[in-house]
């Protein structure tokens, strides 16, 4: 599957299309369901930064695959001073130049390598997924590695499946134990892994049936805006709560590793 896909490519048409949270979000819901989801990701990441204790303002952070530059600007209002932003197309390195002058913003594919540098905090949403060679997989990992000071963290966003891999042709979800090998095999120590969604996103960590049930719940926000704004603001509160407490979810989750 590996050699027929472009991952370049494949990015650079469809955020040359479409450069908007929609654009790098969930293709098939629309923009006000996306903008929900968006926002459940916004509460967990600030979860996520204020549990890692690091003095934002001094950090010296890198943010991998960073598409509109969504959790850059998370970063730059919780007071990051120092960050930069990263994306394999062109189209949003140089976007990402424009709309945050204050950093800097590179093309570069994780794959092959990321700045040297001795970076405190490296992040990585909804990205590595979409890398499906499992040697370029691996090659992403050891690269962020090689990139953070000692003691610093990388978190990242993945499906960490409790069953096989499934491979699609630029997605894989991969199996929580193939992932956790991956971490480790590249030097780090894993110190936990939360919910990013619980109901909100494609169960596609349960069977065929929750499956089944998830497309009835969000079939009228692939119908239209209003829908998709009506069906986000419901389940907008639940999964605020759910990623709040549960431990596990059917979906994508978080992980946060350390060097
Ligand atoms: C699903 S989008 C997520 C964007 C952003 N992190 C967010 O959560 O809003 C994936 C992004 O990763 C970029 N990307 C894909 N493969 C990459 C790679 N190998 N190295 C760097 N960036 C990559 C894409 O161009 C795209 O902007």
């Amino acid at each position: 599957v590996s050699e027929t896909f472009d991952a370049r490519e494949y990015w650079e048409q469809r955020l040359g299309k479409e450069y908007s949270l929609h654009g790098v979000g969930f293709g098939g819901l629309g923009q006000s369901y996306n903008r929900w989801m968006y926002r459940v990701r916004a509460a967990v990441f600030r979860r996520v930064l204020r549990e890692l204790r690091i003095d934002i303002a001094r950090a010296k952070i890198l943010d991998i695959g960073s598409g509109t530059g969504f959790y850059v600007d998370l970063l730059a209002r919780a007071g990051a001073r120092d960050v930069t932003a990263s994306d394999i197309t062109q189209v949003a390195a140089d976007a990402l130049a424009q709309r945050f002058p204050q950093f800097r913003a590179v093309r570069l594919d994780v794959s092959d390598g990321v700045p040297e540098g001795t970076f405190d905090l490296v992040t990585a949403f909804d990205v590595l997924f979409h890398i499906v060679d499992d040697a370029r997989y691996n090659a992403a990992f050891a690269n962020i590695y090689a990139s953070l000071a000692p003691g610093g963290r990388f978190v990242f966003s993945d499906n960490f499946l409790h069953r096989p891999s499934q491979r699609l042709k630029h997605q894989v979800s991969r199996s929580l134990a193939d992932i956790e090998q991956a971490v480790r095999a590249a030097g780090f120590a894993i110190e936990s892994r939360r919910p990013m969604f619980v109901v909100m996103n494609a169960p596609v960590d349960a069977d065929a049936r929750a499956l089944e049930r998830w497309r009835r719940l969000t079939r009228r926000a692939r119908e239209s805006e209003r829908w998709g704004s009506f069906i986000g603001a419901s389940l907008y509160p639940i999964d605020r709560a759910l990623t709040r407490v549960m431990r596990e979810s059917p979906t994508t989750e978080v992980m946060i590793c350390r060097k």
